[in-house]
């Protein structure tokens, strides 16, 4: 076994600052999905939708889960749409036990208020955006998780400390 860990879930469900409170606790290697297309292609998320689109960018994705099949012993966070390709579904199979982050939206809704780095949020009624992109995916996260964390309330210390006790 690869031995890997993936968080996954909702934009703002806090997937890299677990990963990041997990790569210190469990001293491990941290790979940050985004933040990793970002360096590769030299451009912010925000900047690859708007320049390539979203169809591009999700391309990305799958290219660099494939490069993640042959790792072992990190901890991976991904994008919140890395859920929505059947074929990313299987990779993240493949590549280590899966942790679903399971925030409520009205959690998801005040972190993310603020918020101008993603792309699928930005313009008007950004708290009827994530409920819909929340219903929609739900039940995706839901289906691929190994593991469900609730995470609602709680802070990124006792998430890290729940899910080293589940692993
Ligand atoms: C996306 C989530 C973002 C980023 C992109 C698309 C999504 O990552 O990959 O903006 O479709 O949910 P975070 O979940 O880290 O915000």
């Amino acid at each position: 076994m690869n031995n890997n860990i993936i968080l996954i879930g909702f934009m703002g469900s806090g997937k890299s600052t677990v990963g990041k409170t997990l790569s210190s606790m469990l001293d491990r290697k941290l790979i940050d999905i985004d933040s990793e297309i970002e360096k590769d292609e030299k451009k912010t998320v925000n900047e690859i939708f708007e320049e390539n689109g979203e169809g591009y960018f999700r391309t990305l994705e799958t290219n660099y889960l494939e490069k993640l099949l042959t790792k072992k012993n990190k901890i991976i966070s991904t994008g919140g749409g890395i859920i929505l390709k059947d074929e990313n579904v299987s990779l993240l199979k493949r590549i280590g036990k899966v942790i679903f982050l399971h925030t409520d939206s009205s959690q998801l809704i005040e972190h993310l208020k603020n918020d101008s780095s993603r792309p699928l949020l930005k313009g008007d009624n950004y708290e009827q955006k994530v409920k819909e992109l929340l219903e929609s995916r739900e039940s995706k996260y839901l289906n691929i998780a190994d593991i469900i964390i609730q995470t609602t309330g709680k802070d990124i210390n006792s998430i890290a400390n729940e899910i080293i006790s589940l692993l």
